[in-house]
Protein backbone atom coordinates (compact mmCIF):
# COMPACT_ATOMS: atom_id res chain seq x y z
CA UNK A 1 0.00 0.00 0.00
CA UNK A 2 1.61 3.22 -0.67
CA UNK A 3 2.29 5.74 2.07
CA UNK A 4 0.46 8.45 0.97
CA UNK A 5 -2.73 6.67 0.71
CA UNK A 6 -1.84 5.00 4.70
CA UNK A 7 -1.76 8.25 5.72
CA UNK A 8 -4.57 9.94 3.73
CA UNK A 9 -6.67 7.42 5.29
CA UNK A 10 -5.00 7.11 8.79
CA UNK A 11 -6.41 10.99 8.76
CA UNK A 12 -9.31 10.35 7.63
CA UNK A 13 -9.97 8.15 9.90
CA UNK A 14 -8.57 10.59 12.91
CA UNK A 15 -11.14 12.87 11.14
CA UNK A 16 -14.01 10.62 11.48
CA UNK A 17 -13.23 9.58 14.65
CA UNK A 18 -13.07 13.80 16.09
CA UNK A 19 -16.51 14.71 13.77
CA UNK A 20 -17.77 11.65 15.50
CA UNK A 21 -17.53 12.95 18.92
CA UNK A 22 -17.95 16.68 17.83
CA UNK A 23 -21.55 18.07 17.92
CA UNK A 24 -24.07 20.23 19.71
CA UNK A 25 -27.28 18.01 19.28
CA UNK A 26 -28.87 17.37 22.73
CA UNK A 27 -31.30 14.71 22.34
CA UNK A 28 -34.65 14.49 24.40
CA UNK A 29 -35.87 12.55 27.06
CA UNK A 30 -38.02 9.63 25.20
CA UNK A 31 -39.35 8.25 28.61
CA UNK A 32 -43.22 8.49 29.51
CA UNK A 33 -44.19 10.73 32.44
CA UNK A 34 -44.26 7.51 35.09
CA UNK A 35 -42.27 8.65 38.11
CA UNK A 36 -41.48 11.60 37.16
CA UNK A 37 -39.78 14.32 39.40
CA UNK A 38 -38.93 17.79 37.49
CA UNK A 39 -37.77 18.01 33.93
CA UNK A 40 -34.76 15.53 33.95
CA UNK A 41 -35.71 13.45 37.24
CA UNK A 42 -37.11 10.03 37.11
CA UNK A 43 -37.74 7.41 39.98
CA UNK A 44 -38.36 3.76 38.16
CA UNK A 45 -35.10 3.40 35.96
CA UNK A 46 -32.96 5.34 33.42
CA UNK A 47 -31.30 4.48 30.55
CA UNK A 48 -28.27 7.13 28.92
CA UNK A 49 -26.72 6.12 25.65
CA UNK A 50 -25.22 7.11 22.47
CA UNK A 51 -28.38 6.40 20.74
CA UNK A 52 -32.03 7.24 21.17
CA UNK A 53 -33.15 3.98 19.51
CA UNK A 54 -31.02 2.23 21.94
CA UNK A 55 -31.78 3.80 25.28
CA UNK A 56 -35.44 2.92 24.51
CA UNK A 57 -34.36 -0.89 23.82
CA UNK A 58 -33.57 -0.59 26.84
CA UNK A 59 -36.09 1.32 28.95
CA UNK A 60 -38.23 -1.12 27.66
CA UNK A 61 -36.77 -3.90 28.92
CA UNK A 62 -37.14 -1.70 32.14
CA UNK A 63 -40.61 -1.54 31.75
CA UNK A 64 -41.54 -5.32 31.26
CA UNK A 65 -39.96 -5.89 34.51
CA UNK A 66 -36.35 -6.54 33.72
CA UNK A 67 -33.17 -5.26 35.58
CA UNK A 68 -30.30 -3.12 35.20
CA UNK A 69 -28.50 -6.07 33.79
CA UNK A 70 -31.20 -7.41 31.45
CA UNK A 71 -31.43 -3.78 30.02
CA UNK A 72 -27.76 -3.58 29.65
CA UNK A 73 -27.30 -6.71 27.39
CA UNK A 74 -30.39 -5.71 25.43
CA UNK A 75 -28.69 -2.32 24.77
CA UNK A 76 -25.44 -3.81 24.18
CA UNK A 77 -26.67 -5.52 21.44
CA UNK A 78 -29.06 -3.03 19.99
CA UNK A 79 -25.99 -0.67 20.02
CA UNK A 80 -24.25 -3.38 17.66
CA UNK A 81 -27.10 -2.59 14.92
CA UNK A 82 -27.85 1.14 15.59
CA UNK A 83 -24.54 2.73 16.51
CA UNK A 84 -22.22 -0.23 14.36
CA UNK A 85 -19.14 2.23 14.74
CA UNK A 86 -18.53 1.44 18.46
CA UNK A 87 -21.40 -0.57 19.51
CA UNK A 88 -20.13 -4.49 18.32
CA UNK A 89 -20.70 -8.14 18.39
CA UNK A 90 -17.19 -8.34 17.32
CA UNK A 91 -15.53 -5.90 20.00
CA UNK A 92 -15.28 -6.17 23.49
CA UNK A 93 -15.95 -3.83 26.87
CA UNK A 94 -16.21 -3.96 30.50
CA UNK A 95 -18.59 -4.07 33.09
CA UNK A 96 -18.95 -2.55 36.50
CA UNK A 97 -22.23 -3.01 38.35
CA UNK A 98 -23.45 -2.12 41.78
CA UNK A 99 -26.48 -4.38 43.00
CA UNK A 100 -29.13 -2.77 45.15
CA UNK A 101 -27.79 -4.23 48.15
CA UNK A 102 -24.64 -2.90 47.85
CA UNK A 103 -22.59 -6.00 46.33
CA UNK A 104 -20.34 -4.99 43.52
CA UNK A 105 -19.07 -6.83 40.73
CA UNK A 106 -16.76 -6.12 37.34
CA UNK A 107 -16.90 -8.55 34.17
CA UNK A 108 -14.44 -8.02 31.86
CA UNK A 109 -15.03 -8.55 28.05
CA UNK A 110 -11.88 -7.30 26.29
CA UNK A 111 -10.68 -8.86 22.95
CA UNK A 112 -7.63 -11.53 23.43
CA UNK A 113 -4.85 -11.72 21.17
CA UNK A 114 -5.35 -14.39 19.08
CA UNK A 115 -2.94 -17.81 19.63
CA UNK A 116 -0.54 -16.88 16.81
CA UNK A 117 0.11 -13.03 17.53
CA UNK A 118 3.18 -12.10 18.79
CA UNK A 119 4.99 -9.37 20.47
CA UNK A 120 6.77 -8.52 17.03
CA UNK A 121 4.16 -9.22 14.62
CA UNK A 122 3.75 -5.19 13.61
CA UNK A 123 7.37 -4.33 13.09
CA UNK A 124 8.95 -4.37 9.91
CA UNK A 125 12.29 -6.32 8.76
CA UNK A 126 13.96 -3.52 10.26
CA UNK A 127 12.37 -3.20 12.97
CA UNK A 128 9.75 0.07 12.73
CA UNK A 129 6.25 -0.59 13.69
CA UNK A 130 3.86 -0.78 10.81
CA UNK A 131 1.04 0.52 12.84
CA UNK A 132 -1.69 0.35 10.15
CA UNK A 133 -1.30 -3.22 10.07
CA UNK A 134 -2.59 -2.79 13.91
CA UNK A 135 -5.34 -0.56 12.45
CA UNK A 136 -6.71 -1.50 9.82
CA UNK A 137 -7.78 -5.00 8.06
CA UNK A 138 -8.22 -8.18 9.52
CA UNK A 139 -4.57 -8.41 11.23
CA UNK A 140 -5.79 -5.89 13.30
CA UNK A 141 -8.60 -7.67 15.19
CA UNK A 142 -8.14 -9.68 18.74
CA UNK A 143 -10.70 -12.26 19.90
CA UNK A 144 -14.17 -10.39 20.43
CA UNK A 145 -15.24 -10.98 23.52
CA UNK A 146 -18.54 -9.10 23.59
CA UNK A 147 -20.85 -11.92 23.61
CA UNK A 148 -19.24 -13.76 25.71
CA UNK A 149 -19.76 -10.97 27.83
CA UNK A 150 -23.89 -10.83 27.65
CA UNK A 151 -23.89 -14.18 28.24
CA UNK A 152 -22.33 -14.50 31.42
CA UNK A 153 -23.88 -10.95 32.98
CA UNK A 154 -27.59 -12.52 31.79
CA UNK A 155 -26.31 -16.04 33.31
CA UNK A 156 -25.79 -14.56 37.08
CA UNK A 157 -27.59 -11.34 37.03
CA UNK A 158 -30.48 -11.31 34.70
CA UNK A 159 -34.17 -11.82 35.17
CA UNK A 160 -35.91 -11.97 32.10
CA UNK A 161 -35.21 -14.91 28.91
CA UNK A 162 -32.10 -14.18 26.61
CA UNK A 163 -34.24 -14.38 23.37
CA UNK A 164 -36.48 -11.36 24.45
CA UNK A 165 -33.06 -9.16 25.24
CA UNK A 166 -32.03 -9.69 21.36
CA UNK A 167 -35.23 -10.05 20.23
CA UNK A 168 -35.64 -6.24 19.69
CA UNK A 169 -31.94 -5.73 17.94
CA UNK A 170 -33.02 -8.31 15.47
CA UNK A 171 -36.22 -6.29 14.33
CA UNK A 172 -33.86 -2.90 14.37
CA UNK A 173 -31.21 -5.19 12.04
CA UNK A 174 -33.96 -6.86 10.09
CA UNK A 175 -36.10 -3.86 9.34
CA UNK A 176 -33.32 -1.27 9.52
CA UNK A 177 -33.52 1.99 11.00
CA UNK A 178 -33.23 5.41 10.07
CA UNK A 179 -29.58 6.98 9.95
CA UNK A 180 -28.92 10.42 11.72
CA UNK A 181 -27.51 13.39 9.96
CA UNK A 182 -23.58 12.42 11.88
CA UNK A 183 -24.43 8.88 10.90
CA UNK A 184 -24.59 9.56 7.76
CA UNK A 185 -21.87 11.79 7.25
CA UNK A 186 -19.20 9.05 8.84
CA UNK A 187 -20.42 6.59 6.57
CA UNK A 188 -20.18 8.61 3.56
CA UNK A 189 -16.57 9.54 5.04
CA UNK A 190 -15.67 5.70 5.55
CA UNK A 191 -17.14 5.05 1.90
CA UNK A 192 -13.75 4.32 0.55
CA UNK A 193 -12.01 2.66 3.75
CA UNK A 194 -15.06 0.19 3.11
CA UNK A 195 -14.83 -0.49 -0.72
CA UNK A 196 -11.31 -1.39 0.20
CA UNK A 197 -11.64 -4.08 2.68
CA UNK A 198 -15.21 -5.28 2.18
CA UNK A 199 -14.99 -5.79 -2.18
CA UNK A 200 -18.16 -7.99 -2.29
CA UNK A 201 -19.76 -4.75 -0.37
CA UNK A 202 -21.28 -4.28 3.05
CA UNK A 203 -24.61 -2.81 4.57
CA UNK A 204 -22.56 0.12 5.13
CA UNK A 205 -22.25 0.81 0.80
CA UNK A 206 -24.78 2.29 -0.68
CA UNK A 207 -25.29 3.82 -4.53
CA UNK A 208 -24.45 7.65 -4.18
CA UNK A 209 -24.46 9.46 -0.38
CA UNK A 210 -26.18 8.81 2.47
CA UNK A 211 -28.45 11.21 4.03
CA UNK A 212 -30.36 11.97 7.13
CA UNK A 213 -33.39 9.43 7.37
CA UNK A 214 -31.96 7.00 5.10
CA UNK A 215 -32.88 3.58 6.27
CA UNK A 216 -30.17 1.41 6.73
CA UNK A 217 -30.88 -2.57 7.02
CA UNK A 218 -28.59 -5.09 8.48
CA UNK A 219 -29.97 -8.47 7.26
CA UNK A 220 -26.71 -10.66 7.51
CA UNK A 221 -26.35 -9.18 11.11
CA UNK A 222 -30.02 -9.55 11.75
CA UNK A 223 -29.27 -13.62 10.92
CA UNK A 224 -26.52 -13.47 13.51
CA UNK A 225 -28.48 -12.19 16.22
CA UNK A 226 -31.03 -14.72 15.28
CA UNK A 227 -28.07 -17.45 16.07
CA UNK A 228 -27.38 -15.85 19.61
CA UNK A 229 -30.77 -15.40 20.36
CA UNK A 230 -31.16 -19.06 20.15
CA UNK A 231 -27.67 -20.46 20.78
CA UNK A 232 -26.50 -18.13 22.92
CA UNK A 233 -22.43 -18.23 23.34
CA UNK A 234 -22.43 -21.44 20.58
CA UNK A 235 -24.48 -19.00 18.14
CA UNK A 236 -21.29 -16.76 17.86
CA UNK A 237 -18.02 -18.76 19.20
CA UNK A 238 -19.10 -21.59 17.04
CA UNK A 239 -21.52 -22.99 14.12
CA UNK A 240 -22.28 -20.94 11.30
CA UNK A 241 -21.22 -17.51 12.69
CA UNK A 242 -18.11 -18.98 13.77
CA UNK A 243 -17.13 -20.15 10.44
CA UNK A 244 -18.35 -17.17 8.61
CA UNK A 245 -15.48 -15.49 10.68
CA UNK A 246 -12.95 -18.42 10.07
CA UNK A 247 -13.49 -17.91 6.00
CA UNK A 248 -13.47 -14.31 6.80
CA UNK A 249 -9.68 -14.41 8.23
CA UNK A 250 -8.42 -16.47 5.33
CA UNK A 251 -9.64 -13.85 2.89
CA UNK A 252 -7.82 -11.38 4.71
CA UNK A 253 -4.47 -13.35 6.08
CA UNK A 254 -5.77 -12.74 9.89
CA UNK A 255 -5.09 -15.04 12.61
CA UNK A 256 -7.83 -15.90 14.82
CA UNK A 257 -8.88 -19.58 14.66
CA UNK A 258 -11.71 -21.69 15.55
CA UNK A 259 -9.43 -22.61 18.52
CA UNK A 260 -9.01 -18.82 19.82
CA UNK A 261 -13.42 -18.72 19.27
CA UNK A 262 -13.89 -21.64 21.57
CA UNK A 263 -11.24 -20.11 23.80
CA UNK A 264 -13.16 -17.03 24.54
CA UNK A 265 -13.97 -16.57 28.20
CA UNK A 266 -14.95 -13.54 30.01
CA UNK A 267 -13.96 -12.93 33.44
CA UNK A 268 -15.00 -12.02 36.31
CA UNK A 269 -13.16 -9.49 38.59
CA UNK A 270 -12.70 -8.12 41.86
CA UNK A 271 -13.45 -4.22 41.05
CA UNK A 272 -10.80 -1.61 41.91
CA UNK A 273 -12.79 0.42 44.74
CA UNK A 274 -10.71 3.22 46.45
CA UNK A 275 -12.39 6.36 48.37
CA UNK A 276 -12.70 10.28 47.25
CA UNK A 277 -13.57 12.12 50.54
CA UNK A 278 -16.91 10.79 51.57
CA UNK A 279 -17.18 8.75 48.44
CA UNK A 280 -16.43 5.44 47.49
CA UNK A 281 -15.29 4.62 44.13
CA UNK A 282 -16.00 1.51 42.71
CA UNK A 283 -14.32 1.08 39.29
CA UNK A 284 -12.64 -1.43 36.45
CA UNK A 285 -9.35 -3.17 37.50
CA UNK A 286 -7.29 -3.92 34.98
CA UNK A 287 -6.20 -4.65 32.17
CA UNK A 288 -8.06 -1.91 32.13
CA UNK A 289 -5.61 1.29 33.65
CA UNK A 290 -8.84 3.27 33.65
CA UNK A 291 -9.90 2.21 37.24
CA UNK A 292 -6.49 2.43 38.96
CA UNK A 293 -5.79 6.07 36.94
CA UNK A 294 -9.05 7.56 38.14
CA UNK A 295 -8.12 6.79 41.70
CA UNK A 296 -4.98 8.13 41.30
CA UNK A 297 -5.77 11.41 39.71
CA UNK A 298 -8.43 11.61 42.75
CA UNK A 299 -6.07 10.77 45.25
CA UNK A 300 -3.99 13.28 43.93
CA UNK A 301 -6.22 16.32 44.09
CA UNK A 302 -8.19 15.30 47.33
CA UNK A 303 -6.27 17.85 49.92
CA UNK A 304 -6.55 20.52 47.28
CA UNK A 305 -9.40 23.34 47.91
CA UNK A 306 -10.90 22.97 44.48
CA UNK A 307 -14.37 24.00 45.10
CA UNK A 308 -12.49 27.08 46.51
CA UNK A 309 -11.04 27.72 43.42
CA UNK A 310 -13.14 27.03 41.20
CA UNK A 311 -14.14 24.95 37.72
CA UNK A 312 -11.37 25.81 35.04
CA UNK A 313 -9.54 28.28 37.41
CA UNK A 314 -6.17 28.76 36.66
CA UNK A 315 -4.71 26.54 39.59
CA UNK A 316 -7.78 23.68 38.94
CA UNK A 317 -6.17 23.55 35.91
CA UNK A 318 -2.40 23.34 36.68
CA UNK A 319 -2.97 20.71 39.16
CA UNK A 320 -5.41 18.33 37.21
CA UNK A 321 -2.75 18.82 34.31
CA UNK A 322 -0.04 18.11 36.85
CA UNK A 323 -1.83 15.09 37.94
CA UNK A 324 -2.78 13.54 34.88
CA UNK A 325 1.22 13.96 33.50
CA UNK A 326 2.59 12.01 36.53
CA UNK A 327 -0.52 9.15 36.38
CA UNK A 328 -0.38 8.82 32.69
CA UNK A 329 3.67 7.74 32.99
CA UNK A 330 2.60 5.25 35.73
CA UNK A 331 0.09 4.19 33.23
CA UNK A 332 3.03 3.47 30.44
CA UNK A 333 4.99 1.97 32.97
CA UNK A 334 2.99 -0.16 35.00
CA UNK A 335 -0.13 -1.33 33.37
CA UNK A 336 -1.52 -4.24 31.55
CA UNK A 337 -3.35 -7.62 31.67
CA UNK A 338 -2.78 -9.27 35.41
CA UNK A 339 -3.15 -12.84 33.86
CA UNK A 340 0.33 -11.99 32.36
CA UNK A 341 2.15 -9.01 34.09
CA UNK A 342 1.98 -8.09 37.73
CA UNK A 343 -0.09 -4.97 37.78
CA UNK A 344 1.04 -3.40 41.14
CA UNK A 345 -2.41 -1.79 41.88
CA UNK A 346 -1.81 -1.57 45.94
CA UNK A 347 1.31 0.26 45.46
CA UNK A 348 0.05 2.63 42.92
CA UNK A 349 -2.71 3.45 45.36
CA UNK A 350 -0.68 3.86 47.98
CA UNK A 351 -1.22 7.16 49.95
CA UNK A 352 2.30 7.70 50.79
CA UNK A 353 3.57 7.02 46.85
CA UNK A 354 0.77 9.48 45.70
CA UNK A 355 2.11 11.95 47.88
CA UNK A 356 5.27 11.92 47.19
CA UNK A 357 4.41 11.70 43.27
CA UNK A 358 2.53 15.18 43.51
CA UNK A 359 5.31 16.11 45.94
CA UNK A 360 8.11 17.80 42.90
CA UNK A 361 5.53 19.90 40.67
CA UNK A 362 6.49 23.52 41.47
CA UNK A 363 3.17 26.34 40.86
CA UNK A 364 5.74 28.23 39.23
CA UNK A 365 6.54 26.46 35.96
CA UNK A 366 4.84 23.41 34.33
CA UNK A 367 6.73 19.99 34.98
CA UNK A 368 8.56 19.12 31.39
CA UNK A 369 6.90 16.06 30.85
CA UNK A 370 11.02 15.01 29.83
CA UNK A 371 11.87 14.83 33.39
CA UNK A 372 8.56 12.93 34.61
CA UNK A 373 9.34 9.00 34.47
CA UNK A 374 6.85 6.56 36.35
CA UNK A 375 7.26 6.59 39.85
CA UNK A 376 9.73 5.12 41.66
CA UNK A 377 7.56 2.01 43.81
CA UNK A 378 10.77 1.73 45.81
CA UNK A 379 10.54 -1.95 45.65
CA UNK A 380 7.06 -1.99 46.82
CA UNK A 381 5.27 -3.83 45.13
CA UNK A 382 -4.72 4.90 26.56
CA UNK A 383 -11.74 7.52 18.13
CA UNK A 384 -14.48 5.21 18.72
CA UNK A 385 -16.32 3.50 21.78
CA UNK A 386 -19.29 3.75 23.29
CA UNK A 387 -20.66 4.22 27.02
CA UNK A 388 -23.98 3.39 28.59
CA UNK A 389 -25.27 3.99 31.80
CA UNK A 390 -28.55 2.11 33.55
CA UNK A 391 -30.61 1.90 36.74
CA UNK A 392 -33.70 -0.33 37.60
CA UNK A 393 -36.60 0.64 39.67
CA UNK A 394 -34.68 -1.81 42.58
CA UNK A 395 -31.80 0.59 42.65
CA UNK A 396 -29.62 -2.11 40.88
CA UNK A 397 -27.01 -0.29 38.31
CA UNK A 398 -24.79 -0.92 35.72
CA UNK A 399 -21.72 0.83 33.70
CA UNK A 400 -20.65 -0.58 30.36
CA UNK A 401 -18.22 1.08 28.25
CA UNK A 402 -17.66 -1.58 24.55
CA UNK A 403 -16.04 -0.92 21.67
CA UNK A 404 -14.40 -1.72 18.65
CA UNK A 405 -11.17 0.55 18.99
CA UNK A 406 -11.31 2.65 16.57
CA UNK A 407 -14.68 4.42 14.65
CA UNK A 408 -16.40 1.14 12.46
CA UNK A 409 -13.15 -0.84 13.65
CA UNK A 410 -11.05 -2.93 11.34
CA UNK A 411 -13.48 -1.48 8.51
CA UNK A 412 -13.92 -4.98 7.92
CA UNK A 413 -17.37 -6.39 7.56
CA UNK A 414 -17.38 -10.31 8.50
CA UNK A 415 -19.23 -11.81 5.60
CA UNK A 416 -22.31 -13.46 5.24
CA UNK A 417 -22.37 -12.56 9.24
CA UNK A 418 -22.63 -8.90 9.10
CA UNK A 419 -20.84 -7.68 11.76
CA UNK A 420 -17.59 -5.63 12.11
CA UNK A 421 -14.03 -6.76 13.04
CA UNK A 422 -12.35 -4.92 16.31
CA UNK A 423 -8.77 -2.94 15.79
CA UNK A 424 -8.17 -3.21 19.30
CA UNK A 425 -4.66 -4.89 18.88
CA UNK A 426 -3.71 -1.18 18.40
CA UNK A 427 -4.44 -0.64 22.34
CA UNK A 428 -0.94 -2.80 22.85
CA UNK A 429 2.31 -1.43 22.65
CA UNK A 430 2.98 -2.11 19.26
CA UNK A 431 6.99 -1.18 19.79
CA UNK A 432 8.05 0.18 23.10
CA UNK A 433 7.57 4.25 22.94
CA UNK A 434 6.03 4.28 19.68
CA UNK A 435 2.60 6.02 19.80
CA UNK A 436 -0.75 4.00 19.30
CA UNK A 437 -3.80 5.66 17.46
CA UNK A 438 -4.17 7.77 20.79
CA UNK A 439 -1.00 9.02 21.30
CA UNK A 440 -0.07 6.51 24.21
CA UNK A 441 3.14 4.75 24.65
CA UNK A 442 3.79 1.54 26.71
CA UNK A 443 6.16 -1.09 26.94
CA UNK A 444 7.04 -4.77 28.56
CA UNK A 445 3.88 -4.41 30.70
CA UNK A 446 1.15 -3.89 27.34
CA UNK A 447 3.44 -5.93 25.12
CA UNK A 448 1.57 -8.25 22.76
CA UNK A 449 1.27 -12.07 23.50
CA UNK A 450 -1.03 -14.48 22.85
CA UNK A 451 -4.11 -15.02 24.71
CA UNK A 452 -3.01 -11.88 26.22
CA UNK A 453 -6.01 -8.53 26.60
CA UNK A 454 -4.63 -5.31 24.85
CA UNK A 455 -4.80 -2.26 28.28
CA UNK A 456 -7.77 -0.08 28.04
CA UNK A 457 -8.33 2.89 29.28
CA UNK A 458 -12.14 2.00 29.46
CA UNK A 459 -13.74 3.67 32.98
CA UNK A 460 -16.66 2.38 33.57
CA UNK A 461 -17.50 3.36 37.14
CA UNK A 462 -20.34 3.32 40.02
CA UNK A 463 -19.89 5.97 43.27
CA UNK A 464 -21.40 5.59 46.08
CA UNK A 465 -22.11 8.00 49.17
CA UNK A 466 -23.11 7.05 52.08
CA UNK A 467 -23.61 3.57 51.35
CA UNK A 468 -26.32 4.56 48.39
CA UNK A 469 -26.36 4.45 44.86
CA UNK A 470 -25.02 8.05 44.23
CA UNK A 471 -23.41 7.78 40.28
CA UNK A 472 -22.93 5.43 37.36
CA UNK A 473 -20.75 6.98 34.65
CA UNK A 474 -18.00 6.68 31.60
CA UNK A 475 -17.69 7.79 28.34
CA UNK A 476 -15.07 6.97 25.13
CA UNK A 477 -12.61 8.69 23.97
CA UNK A 478 -9.36 6.78 24.45
CA UNK A 479 -6.83 8.37 26.21
CA UNK A 480 -9.17 11.10 27.13
CA UNK A 481 -11.42 8.58 28.98
CA UNK A 482 -9.97 8.54 32.19
CA UNK A 483 -9.80 12.43 32.10
CA UNK A 484 -13.48 12.88 31.16
CA UNK A 485 -14.48 10.90 33.53
CA UNK A 486 -12.26 12.56 36.28
CA UNK A 487 -13.41 15.88 35.36
CA UNK A 488 -17.02 14.61 35.27
CA UNK A 489 -16.89 13.51 38.86
CA UNK A 490 -15.28 16.16 40.34
CA UNK A 491 -17.67 18.80 38.02
CA UNK A 492 -20.28 17.11 40.44
CA UNK A 493 -18.61 17.01 43.47
CA UNK A 494 -16.69 19.77 43.85
CA UNK A 495 -18.17 21.91 41.19
CA UNK A 496 -21.57 21.11 42.43
CA UNK A 497 -22.80 20.77 39.20
CA UNK A 498 -25.91 18.59 37.94
CA UNK A 499 -25.30 14.97 35.86
CA UNK A 500 -26.20 16.93 32.91
CA UNK A 501 -23.79 20.05 33.16
CA UNK A 502 -21.29 17.66 34.58
CA UNK A 503 -21.45 15.98 31.79
CA UNK A 504 -21.87 18.80 29.09
CA UNK A 505 -18.79 21.02 30.76
CA UNK A 506 -16.04 21.58 28.28
CA UNK A 507 -12.85 19.55 29.83
CA UNK A 508 -9.37 19.49 29.28
CA UNK A 509 -6.78 16.78 28.81
CA UNK A 510 -2.67 16.14 29.28
CA UNK A 511 -1.25 11.91 29.48
CA UNK A 512 2.46 12.61 29.74
CA UNK A 513 3.59 12.65 26.41
CA UNK A 514 3.21 14.59 24.14
CA UNK A 515 3.51 17.15 26.68
CA UNK A 516 0.14 19.32 25.63
CA UNK A 517 -2.72 20.31 27.36
CA UNK A 518 -5.90 19.84 25.19
CA UNK A 519 -8.78 21.88 25.72
CA UNK A 520 -12.40 21.95 23.98
CA UNK A 521 -13.15 25.52 22.06
CA UNK A 522 -13.88 27.42 25.01
CA UNK A 523 -12.84 25.84 27.87
CA UNK A 524 -10.64 28.45 29.10
CA UNK A 525 -10.69 32.24 29.05
CA UNK A 526 -8.49 34.32 28.34
CA UNK A 527 -6.37 35.36 31.07
CA UNK A 528 -6.48 31.89 32.77
CA UNK A 529 -4.97 30.69 28.86
CA UNK A 530 -2.39 33.98 29.35
CA UNK A 531 -0.85 32.54 33.04
CA UNK A 532 -0.60 28.83 31.92
CA UNK A 533 1.53 29.56 29.10
CA UNK A 534 3.26 31.84 31.30
CA UNK A 535 4.24 28.87 32.99
CA UNK A 536 5.57 26.77 30.10
CA UNK A 537 1.82 25.16 29.13
CA UNK A 538 1.84 24.13 25.76
CA UNK A 539 -2.44 25.16 24.77
CA UNK A 540 -3.28 23.60 22.35
CA UNK A 541 -7.26 23.43 21.06
CA UNK A 542 -8.69 20.30 19.81
CA UNK A 543 -11.89 19.04 18.93
CA UNK A 544 -14.66 17.09 21.82
CA UNK A 545 -12.85 15.36 24.84
CA UNK A 546 -15.09 12.55 25.47
CA UNK A 547 -18.46 11.60 25.58
CA UNK A 548 -19.96 10.85 28.81
CA UNK A 549 -23.50 9.28 29.09
CA UNK A 550 -24.10 8.93 33.07
CA UNK A 551 -26.85 8.45 35.78
CA UNK A 552 -26.79 10.83 39.54
CA UNK A 553 -29.30 9.52 42.63
CA UNK A 554 -30.43 12.48 43.86
CA UNK A 555 -31.28 12.67 47.95
CA UNK A 556 -34.67 12.41 46.93
CA UNK A 557 -34.09 9.40 45.37
CA UNK A 558 -34.84 10.31 42.16
CA UNK A 559 -32.38 9.56 38.95
CA UNK A 560 -31.00 12.70 36.74
CA UNK A 561 -29.58 11.98 33.93
CA UNK A 562 -26.99 13.47 31.83
CA UNK A 563 -26.74 12.65 27.74
CA UNK A 564 -23.57 14.31 26.23
CA UNK A 565 -24.52 17.10 23.78
CA UNK A 566 -21.58 16.00 21.80
CA UNK A 567 -23.63 13.34 19.99
CA UNK A 568 -26.77 12.01 19.25
CA UNK A 569 -26.85 11.21 23.28
CA UNK A 570 -29.86 10.35 24.80
CA UNK A 571 -31.76 9.60 27.87
CA UNK A 572 -35.09 6.94 28.07
CA UNK A 573 -36.47 7.00 31.86
CA UNK A 574 -39.64 6.47 33.66
O1 LIG B 1 -9.80 0.43 25.24
C1 LIG B 1 -9.41 1.56 24.96
O2 LIG B 1 -8.89 2.29 25.75
C2 LIG B 1 -9.64 2.08 23.57
N1 LIG B 1 -9.76 0.98 22.63
C3 LIG B 1 -10.87 2.94 23.57
C4 LIG B 1 -11.15 3.54 22.23
C5 LIG B 1 -12.04 4.71 22.27
O3 LIG B 1 -12.46 5.14 23.32
C6 LIG B 1 -12.36 5.38 21.00
N2 LIG B 1 -13.36 6.44 21.24
N3 LIG B 1 -13.50 7.52 20.94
Amino acid sequence: MPTQRITKKRNTHRNIVLALITGLMLSGCVGGQLGKHNSNEYRNGMVVSASPLASKVGLGILKKGGNAVDAAVAVQFALAVVYPNAGNLGGGGFMVYRAASGETNSLDFREKAAALSSRDMYLDSAGNAITDKSLYGHLAAGVPGSVAGMVEAHQKYGKLKWADLIEPSIELARNGFKVSARQARELNGLKETFTEFNPDGTAFLKAGDWTEGDVLQQQELANTLEQIRDHGRAGFYEGAVADSLIAEMQRGQGIISKEDLKNYKAVWRKPTIGNYKEYKIITMPPPSSGGIALLQLLKSVETYPLKRWGLNADSTVQLVVEAERRVYADRAAYLGDPDFFKVPEQQLLDNAYIKNRMSNFSWNKATPSAQVKEGNLNGREHEETTHFSIVDRDGNAVSITTTLNGSYGAAVVVKGAGFLLNNEMDDFSVKPGTPNMYGLVGGEANAIAPGKRMLSSMTPTIIEKDGKLFMVVGTPGGSTIITSVFQTILNVIEFDKSMQQAVSAKKFHHQWLPDEVYTEENTLDSLTMLKLKAKGYNIIPRGSIGRVDAILKTKWGYYQGGADPRGDDSIAAW
